[in-house]
């Protein structure tokens, strides 16, 4: 996954160093999106030829974090005091997908040697090497691996085969060659002072920054005529040379249009945090939407016509708080995380969960319960640790509903492609609500006709926006790559659904009297393990620390926290952890366990504890001396043949996870750090990741 951002005033001066400042920060709220290596082009100190006017496009770019590309610009010493009340910017952030971690791999990606036309690209496009081909056999050569190189070349060779072409009409004709995913940003001398932001299987939004009020709340979408439009319904591509020769019906759809004089600044980028600080007045662009930002108007064009697609795009107030974004008193954005658990689990529940009636109310799936409560079998399909929030529910929903869940890795699901029945429900389980290999399965399950669930942290992403309905989980922001509070957030977000399902069968009314009174008191529960902070962070230096590899054993509802604990110490301290079941360690997982081997076990009381501490026993018959999580007060481990104990609050048992995974996220933060990793920025990951 990458990170785009681009940034467009008119009729307010901006110097060049304060572009290049916008640009840069930009790209520094979307590290976490990808930083292996970043770019910037804006307009230059030269003009691109002797007879225009027009300046060159200027691109700086470098390997490693934004810090260095801010290095690498200013050893260029650039003009900084020179003014522009009309430009634009577009800036990238990289995670490599294609092509290694070098210069020439950097974006912005470029058409030639002159910069004609300059692309930012976020996403993959799966037919680059036939567009390449095709483009070496028209001549061009090509300096970088990436695939966005293509789409540069490609700008350049539909511009020159109809140079009078408007710049979102020469985009129809580029998108109609691409397969694929893209957000992407286009600038180009051709078109000075115009920005094409358009997008396909990833996120991209518009911040509008003006002195006055916006006349408009929200922006038509424009079409072709009627003749063309009819055509374009089937949901194909009309090139745009199907516009030449017939006159666009210029229709009286609203755009947002600066009085000749008013300032206006917009925001264009693949996430929200970026923008935030400048303006919370954003409209979210939809898949095949061409936003074209042209002398400080903005018009949204379609590259094809999709049937039942929204005709306007509303100008949204985003509620998010820079202060939610920032990191706040804390050295990572993960401990910040960890540590807002108490408050990021109330709100997930906040204004659903009547605790005084036990009642529960999830608006967003309302409409659709009669379908819902008729399935005959619910599958959950998700990534890492979304994953494991979905297994960590899955009894627990099988026990409310009576009906059979199937929970699957989207990857795996995708290399089955199982058959799926119109009366299964489907719930995609997303923190990004971008993950692609979930967005996969997602169009998937909707071609075969199911009904399909959201249960996903970020608002107006696109599994919140493809699936019928949802469960917008309330998390608030989460930028550590190691996802904590939405495994929380998620846990709970599924139970509240499986209580809403079932919330119709009187037989559960005492179970969910009990669950919903153990919600009520998670909040508390989490505080009370934060509290243990130093001491597990005491227990993780002295037992875990410097290991090669380690041991998570957990069974019933606890299996789930050791898959997830396991994965958090893996992906942040580069421990190799393995997740077990602890019914499975007899079957060959004790050959690993020695007196040298770390074993973390969950032993907390529950049904099925006569058989986890007889797995421990297995354990310490070989010499094995496990770190127990417990319950506060249990006499029934022995605590001679441990290394340490950590004693937690007992709740409800399908809600222990909850409380349970706490030391395991801290154990995983301190091990991380203790070994001089960044938590928030693992090596080889990110946060969200939008190729498959
Ligand atoms: C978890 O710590 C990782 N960041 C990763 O496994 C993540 O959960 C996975 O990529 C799924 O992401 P999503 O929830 O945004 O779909």
């Amino acid at each position: 996954m990458c990170g785009i951002f681009g940034y467009a005033n008119y009729n307010v001066g901006r110097s060049r160093g304060q572009i290049i400042n916008t640009l840069v920060d930009g790209l520094t709220k979307l590290e976490y999106r990808g930083y292996d290596s970043a770019g910037i082009g804006i307009d230059g100190e030269n003009d691109w030829s002797e007879d225009s006017p027009v300046r060159a496009i200027q691109l700086y770019k470098q390997v490693g974090k934004v810090s260095n590309l801010k290095e690498e610009i200013i050893s260029h010493h650039p003009d900084v005091s020179e003014t522009f009340y009309s430009h634009v910017g577009i800036a990238h952030t990289r995670w490599a997908t294609h092509g290694g971690v070098t210069q020439v791999n950097c974006h912005p990606q470029s058409s030639d040697d002159t910069n004609q036309f300059v692309v930012v690209h976020n996403g993959i496009i799966t037919n680059y090497r036939e567009l390449k081909m095709f483009l070496k056999a028209e001549g061009e050569s090509f300096k970088s691996d990436t695939d966005t190189e293509i789409i540069a070349k490609l700008f350049n060779y539909y511009y020159k085969k109809d140079p009078d072409l408007e710049f979102y009409q020469l985009t129809k004709d580029v998108l109609y060659q691409l397969q694929g995913s893209y957000g992407l940003m286009v600038k180009s001398v051709h078109y000075p002072n115009e920005i094409i932001a358009t997008r396909k299987g990833s996120p991209l939004l518009i911040g509008v920054k003006t002195e006055q009020k916006l006349k408009v709340d929200f922006v038509d979408v424009e079409f072709i005529n009627d003749s063309e439009q009819s055509t374009e319904a089937n949901g194909s591509y009309l090139p745009s040379k199907e516009y030449t020769n017939s006159s666009l019906r210029k229709s009286e759809s609203r755009a947002i249009l600066p009085d000749h004089n008013m300032p206006i600044e917009f925001f264009v980028s693949s996430d929200a945090s970026s923008v935030i600080e400048h303006t919370k007045k954003v409209l979210f662009l939809e898949d095949d939407d061409i936003a074209h930002i042209n002398h400080g108007e903005l018009h949204i064009h379609r590259a094809r016509q999709s049937e039942g697609m929204s005709t306007t795009r509303p100008v949204q107030t985003l509620e998010l708080q820079l202060a939610e974004i920032m990191r706040g008193g804390y050295d990572h954005f993960m401990m910040k995380e960890i540590s807002e658990q108490p408050d990021s689990t109330f709100n997930t529940m906040r204004g659903r969960l009547d605790f005084k009636n036990k009642n529960i109310i999830l608006g967003g799936i309302k409409q659709y319960l009669t379908s819902i409560r008729r399935s005959r079998r619910f599958q959950m399909i998700a990534c890492g640790t979304s994953y494991h929030s979905c297994l960590a529910v899955r009894s627990l929903f099988e026990e409310l509903t009576g009906v059979p869940v199937s929970v699957d890795l989207a990857s795996d699901f995708l290399d089955r492609s199982p058959p799926i029945f119109r009366d299964d429900t489907c719930i995609f389980v997303s923190q990004s609500g971008e993950t692609a290999d979930s967005m996969q399965v997602l169009k998937y399950c909707r071609a075969a006709g199911c009904l399909n669930v959201g249960v996903v942290n970020s608002v107006g992403s696109s599994i919140s926006r493809e699936t019928d309905c949802g469960v917008h989980i309330n998390a608030g922001p989460e930028i550590s790559v190691a996802s904590t509070k939405a495994y929380s957030s998620q846990f709970i977000a599924l139970v509240m659904l499986a209580l809403q399902i079932s919330n119709n069968v009187i037989d559960n009314k005492q179970r969910h009297e009990e669950i919903i009174n153990g919600l009520e008191e998670i909040p508390r529960l989490i505080s009370q393990v934060l509290e243990k902070k130093e001491e597990i962070k005491e227990i993780s230096l002295k037992y875990l620390h410097g290991k090669d590899s380690m041991l998570v054993v957990g069974r019933g509802y606890q299996y789930a926290s050791s898959l997830e604990g396991a994965l958090k110490i893996k992906e942040i301290s580069y421990i190799h952890a393995e997740g077990v079941q602890a019914g499975e360690l007899k079957h060959g997982v004790l050959a690993l366990v020695d007196s040298n081997m770390p074993v973390v076990a969950f032993a907390t009381q529950d049904s099925f504890s006569p058989k986890v501490n007889s797995a421990i026993q297995q354990i310490t018959a070989r010499d094995g001396r496990p770190i127990v999580v417990m319950t506060e007060g249990d006499n029934l481990i022995d605590r001679s043949k441990t290394s340490a104990c950590i004693e937690v609050p007992k709740t409800v048992d399908c809600l222990q996870g909850l409380v349970n995974i706490i030391p395991l996220q801290l154990m995983s933060y301190y091990l991380s750090i203790a070994a001089g990793h960044n938590p928030d920025r693992p090596r080889n990951l990110a946060k969200s990741v939008t190729v498959e």
